[in-house]
């Protein structure tokens, strides 16, 4: 069975506050894209973990491995399968890619070991393996809140086109909030005019209001996400952001050759660029192969 697992940008991304558990309160707006890692799944004795494509690790710490060792905990299953997972999305990159295999592995398997588990199920153990995968596996455009449990579905966007370009290093999620918490002036974007906008469609408000309270931060500390950001302004993106926790900075075009083509300048520069749209299709959603 071959799963695909989307990456997702942050179109808004604000903090509430710091909660009881360590965790941050969240407003985002989560965006999922057409670039995804494909995961294939066979039925085996055990539960074994295969990567392609990025320097990652197959053991236990990977989010993949755990979404099936806790699927199979959970529901007593007495097998196991072979997981394969094809990687395209960047690691440590801010796009939820391990959070998207994680959430590709619940959704495949609870299928293959004919579980027969309901989305909110599995929406709860997703919670347990990481703070996206709840959104991975609804996917689409929605509002997230609480710590990223509290997943609610928005209206499709059409399928803007997307540059994604990501420096040389990558950012531990939990290292850019412990930086977060030290900020005396947090900036706070505009999350309710975003959530407006994009319940209107309104594509120009969406541009208007892109913002992510923790840019600042990697901002401060990492000249590249400027220097990504002028580019691809200066090359006719309408609106820039870094995604989620980054470092990954995003531009929005009006069409995909105008994007693809400034891929090609930011490539000289020894980024990772990729050129990709909004995911607007449920289509996707289904296993590839049965
Ligand atoms: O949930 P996940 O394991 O992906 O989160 C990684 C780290 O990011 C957490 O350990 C936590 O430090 C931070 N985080 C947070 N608030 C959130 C999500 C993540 O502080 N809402």
């Amino acid at each position: 069975m071959l799963v695909r697992a989307y990456a997702k940008i942050n179109l808004v991304l604000d903090v509430l506050g710091t909660r009881a558990d360590g965790y941050h309160e969240l407003f985002t707006i989560m965006q999922t894209l057409d670039l995804h890692d494909v995961v294939e799944l066979t039925e085996a004795r055990d539960i074994e973990l295969v990567v392609e494509g990025a320097n990652l690790t197959a053991g236990p710490e990977n989010l993949a491995y755990r979404a099936a060792d806790l699927l199979r905990r959970q529901s007593g299953y007495s097998k196991g399968a072979k997981i394969k997972l094809v990687k395209h999305i960047p690691i440590e990159a801010g796009l939820a890619g391990g959070s998207a295999d994680a959430a590709a592995v619940l959704r495949g398997l609870n299928e293959l070991w004919k579980l027969g588990m309901g989305v909110n199920e599995l929406e709860s153990l997703g919670a347990v393996i990481g703070s996206d995968v709840p959104f991975c596996l609804k996917g689409g455009t929605a509002l997230v809140q609480g710590r990223g449990e509290k997943v609610d579905s928005l209206p499709s966007l059409p399928p803007l086109a997307v540059l994604l370009v990501k420096p040389s290093f990558g950012l531990s999620t939990g290292q850019v909030y412990r930086m977060y918490d030290d900020i005396k002036k947090p900036f706070h974007p505009d999350g309710q005019g975003m959530l407006q906008a994009v319940c209107c469609g309104d594509v120009s408000g969406v541009v208007a209001r892109l913002g992510n309270a923790l840019e600042q931060v990697v901002l401060a500390r990492h000249s590249e996400i400027r220097e990504i950001k002028e580019i691809l302004a200066a090359f006719g993106a309408n609106g820039v952001l870094m995604s989620g926790s980054g470092p990954t900075v995003f531009g929005l075009f009006d069409n995909e050759s105008l994007a693809v083509k400034t891929a090609g300048r930011l490539q000289k520069r020894n980024f990772g660029v990729w050129a990709t749209k909004f995911c607007t299709s449920k289509a996707g959603w289904q296993t590839l192969r049965g």
